[in-house]
């Protein structure tokens, strides 16, 4: 598609959301088992992704697909409930898309969550992990392609692609909730398979406290777009290997519902005390 063609149809897309649901400069993406997080918004309006133009729409149980956008701790925010993966056979233009889409209707912070696997030893699963920084092992760039200068530079930096003043907030409302968190740094796989053992091992070496198959390519974009990020993961499992049971996705979803309550009430505060 020609950029100027992609542009049209992401303010499209902007438009209508903006038609339906205004008033928010803060977007959460609501990863695995935390979808819930809409339910405690009031005061909600909300568009199905199937009604926004260009929108990508998710097959995953569990992911929802709706724009919601309503009130939480006195602020309002809009939560993407669903979001789109590699695996499911999208490619750089549909990974990038909605937050493209915010960027255009002015979105100044994101909030990226997901579930993911413990790398690091010392986690368990129902940890609560701020990124600090993430290592790309999915194999693409949501950039690739034409470059959209509208939106940001062909080549933009990602050395403070995790905003530090966020982290700096969300450990303030952590400590203020009274709510242990880790840090870490967040690798991405594509999946759909979980990780075998030898790649875990492999990402242990090279720095990577917890593994997923999303994240990645909403920060580049939003880094690219000059939107502030903060992303956390809950970790649901330990990674493969680590422990003699096997993976499944219904124990994700189990423990994401499981710290949905403690997830909920840290993320309002962080919304609270972002200006
Ligand atoms: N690996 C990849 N993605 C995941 C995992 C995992 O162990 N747990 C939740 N999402």
């Amino acid at each position: 598609m020609k950029k100027a063609e992609m542009l049209a149809v992401i303010d499209a897309a902007a438009s209508k959301i903006t038609e339906v649901c205004a008033g928010a400069d803060t977007v959460l993406i609501a990863g695995s088992g935390l979808g819930g997080f809409a339910e405690r918004l009031s005061d909600c309006k909300s568009v199905p992704y199937s009604e926004i133009p260009g929108f990508p729409c998710s097959t995953v149980p569990g992911h929802a697909g709706m724009w919601v956008t309503g009130t939480i701790g006195g602020k309002r925010i809009a939560v993407m409930n669903g979001r789109v993966h590699g695996y499911e056979g999208n490619g750089a233009y549909e990974l990038a898309f909605p937050v493209r889409v915010m960027a255009r209707m002015g979105v100044k912070t994101l909030i990226v969550t997901n579930a993911a696997g413990g790398v690091n030893l010392a986690f368990k699963p129902g940890d609560l992990m701020i990124l600090t920084d993430y290592i790309n092992f999915s194999g693409m760039n949501p950039l690739t392609g034409a470059n959209i200068d509208e939106i940001g530079p062909r080549f933009p930096d990602m050395s403070n692609a995790l905003t530090r003043e966020l982290i700096a907030k969300a450990k303030q409302a952590a400590a203020e909730e009274g709510l242990d968190v880790r840090e870490g740094v967040y690798a991405m796989m594509n999946g759909p398979s979980f990780e075998s053992p030898a790649e875990i091992r492999m990402m242990r070496i090279l720095g990577a406290d917890a593994v997923g198959m999303s994240t990645v390519p909403e920060i580049i974009t939003a880094c690219h777009a000059g939107i502030k990020v903060l992303g956390i993961s809950c970790i649901t499992n330990m990674a493969a290997g680590i422990l003699a049971e096997s993976l499944n996705h219904l124990d994700v979803l189990e423990i994401g519902n499981r710290v949905a309550d403690r997830f909920a009430s840290w993320v309002a505060r962080i919304v609270a005390n972002i200006e």
